[in-house]
């Protein structure tokens, strides 16, 4: 496959490099894929002309669209640059892919629902998102499935990894932090929120097998199982052998400028129907506590 990836430099794109072209042989690099990754500022979603160069001077089989302004608190004060970049930028690309006849799959997320639902979302579930982020990709999705009607839509939720900010990196440093050496920390986590954390690693492997099977429409792609973020935090703690109290709490005890949905949890069966199953989201967790960090470089 000759593949052509938007946000080579995030959580997400740091893994979907190593997958295309980790440093030891892998299978993609046995099956001759090319991918060609243009930094932010080679290729910014919102310069319409640059995206199209990029897209038709490498002619790829596969755009990975995994840029994106993802500073979920951030969107709320900055509506127009949320919508700019995720949703006219996202456009960008797909304009630039029918003109290439280039596939394109495009990262969402599990904040287009509300999260008023007590059971997992399924890929027909209406979008009704609470945040500006939410409102953001839930219409870049409406925008890139006129454009685009072969579009293959990847929804996520709560992804950590090497090589950028997640949880799990912050409840590490938060657990090690002790004023005292006889002080063990408490962490507050709040335990209304459900959802289901997501590895990079494991996301890039089953996006490429996604891509590979000719995925078309909206596919749910996470982990297996779901928890709120305080089971997330006890079991960083408790997998990492570190002292430290996580004390379960509210969301309404800790207000952000943006709402969370209070449940998320993504249907698998979307992504079952490719045959793709994902590992459980504990057993992913400590994978990325053994594991080194992607490599940085981008092609
Ligand atoms: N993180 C999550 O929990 C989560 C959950 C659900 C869905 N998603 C979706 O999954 C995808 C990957 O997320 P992520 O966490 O890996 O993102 P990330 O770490 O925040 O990385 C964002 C990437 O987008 C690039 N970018 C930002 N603005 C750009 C612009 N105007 N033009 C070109 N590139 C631009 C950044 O480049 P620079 O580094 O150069 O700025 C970076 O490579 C996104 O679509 C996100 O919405 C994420």
């Amino acid at each position: 496959m000759r593949v052509t990836l938007f946000g080579a430099s995030g959580l997400l794109g740091r893994e979907l490099v190593r997958e295309f072209s980790g440093n030891e042989l892998s299978r993609n690099d046995l099956s001759g894929d090319q991918l060609t990754a243009p930094s932010s500022k080679d290729a910014d979603l919102l310069d319409h002309a640059r995206v199209r160069n990029v897209v038709l001077e490498s002619r790829p089989d596969w755009i990975l669209l995994a840029a994106a302004y993802t500073d979920v608190d951030g969107c709320e004060s900055n509506r127009d640059l949320a919508f700019a970049v995720n949703c006219e930028g996202a456009a960008n690309v797909a304009e630039a892919a029918r003109e290439a006849g280039s596939r394109l799959l495009f990262l969402s997320s599990d904040y287009v629902f509300d999260g008023a639902k007590r059971s997992p979302y399924e890929t027909t579930d209406p979008r009704n998102p609470t945040s500006v982020y939410g409102q953001s990709k839930a219409r870049a999705e409406e925008r890139l499935l006129e454009v685009l009607p072969e579009v293959c839509i990847a929804r996520t939720s709560w992804l950590f990894g090497h090589g950028g900010k997640c949880f799990p990196a912050t409840i590490l440093k938060l657990a090690s932090t002790r004023p005292q050496i006889s002080v063990v920390p408490e962490i507050s986590v709040v335990n209304d929120q459900r959802g289901s954390p997501t590895f990079t690693r494991d996301l890039a492997s089953a996006l490429v097998q996604l891509c590979r099977a000719s995925a078309r429409g909206i596919v749910h792609v996470t982990n297996s199982g779901n928890c709120t973020w305080y089971d997330f935090a006890a079991e960083i703690v408790g997998a990492s052998g570190l002292r430290a109290r996580v004390k379960p709490v509210t969301t309404a005890e800790f207000p952000r400028p943006a709402r969370r949905p209070a449940y998320s949890v993504l249907s698998p069966a979307s992504l079952h129907a490719y045959n793709i199953h994902m590992p459980e989201w504990q057993d992913a967790l400590r994978r990325y506590l053994t594991s080194a960090p992607a490599a940085a470089s981008v092609v």
